[in-house]
């Protein structure tokens, strides 16, 4: 348990009966609104990504290279939005209304500077991991995407194959499947890539750029609230032990490919508690 914030008794009771397999359902009547907090927080968390995700891979159905490219794109952004509308409509279950937060945020916003790096920062009123604020300027970007954050994602998502909330782990294995294409995807056009000087000299540059930006969506590996997830069945692992498993995989595929990963120093995370909802 850590020490950074303390829990009343009936939270440390939550957390035993979690941990001995306590469940819950959309219409559980015995939810506390402590758990239900934080459950709606990770799953506006995930459905304002996957959203954002499939508007910023839209443009790559023209932009991809070969016809048989835009096709895969087109599958891709079909695949997030699917990801997009099965997350809403947990939160519907939940009493959240999805199409007035679609219409008042906007889920399109893309920063314009390219060479920049925003640490934590949130920039718009919704709840996207703040990666989706990045534009896709490059295919070699879209294929770095692929690479590093739909891999990023299906490591996230095998922790709530044993979610402590049984709609959004039924709801995880055909999100987890989809993701693990997306990321395959990825691997191939690495190694296409990374065969040509010319461009393996591109996708080294954009890995540089992109690297520090991939590593801050696992937040801070200090903070409390990773804890708190776990002792809430929300997640198996801290970011911290997901994040070394994401790392020695990239490690292994770029040593293949001739990349060098860039050194990345860890920011402080400005403390930050999850919104009302
Ligand atoms: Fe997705
Ligand atoms: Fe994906």
């Amino acid at each position: 348990m850590t020490t950074a914030h303390s829990y009343s008794p009936d939270e440390l009771q939550l957390f035993k009966d979690i941990k001995n397999g306590k469940t819950f359902e959309a219409d559980s009547a015995d939810m506390p609104a402590f758990y239900r907090k934080h459950l709606l927080n990770l799953l506006w968390m995930q459905g304002d990504s996957e959203y954002s995700g499939a508007l910023g891979y839209m443009p790559y159905i023209e932009k991809a290279p070969t016809l048989q490219e835009k096709v895969l794109v087109a599958q891709m952004v079909k695949d997030e939005m699917r990801h997009a509308s099965v997350i809403y409509r947990l939160l519907e279950e939940l009493g959240q209304n999805t199409a007035e937060h679609i219409s008042k945020v906007d889920l399109g916003y893309k920063l314009e500077e390219d060479q920049i790096n925003i640490g934590f920062k949130r920039l718009k009123d919704d709840y996207r991991v703040n990666i989706f604020y990045y534009d896709i300027k490059y295919w070699t970007d879209y294929i770095l995407f692929n690479f590093l954050m739909d891999r990023a994602a299906g490591h996230q998502l095998q922790d709530t194959f044993n979610s402590s909330y049984i709609p959004w782990k039924k709801a995880i294995e055909g999100i987890y499947k989809e993701e693990v294409m997306h990321l395959a995807h990825g691997d191939k056009w690495v190694r296409i890539l990374s065969k040509d000087p010319e461009q393996k000299k591109f996708l080294q540059e954009r890995l540089n750029l992109w690297w520090p930006r991939v590593m801050n969506i696992f937040g801070s590996t200090q903070g409390a609230s990773n804890d708190l997830y776990v002792n809430l069945g929300l997640k198996q692992r801290t970011n911290g032990e997901i994040r070394t498993v994401f790392v020695k995989e990239i490690e292994e595929m770029c040593a293949e490919a001739g990349l060098v990963l860039p050194v990345y120093k860890e920011e402080e995370q400005p403390k930050r508690e999850p919104k009302n909802h």
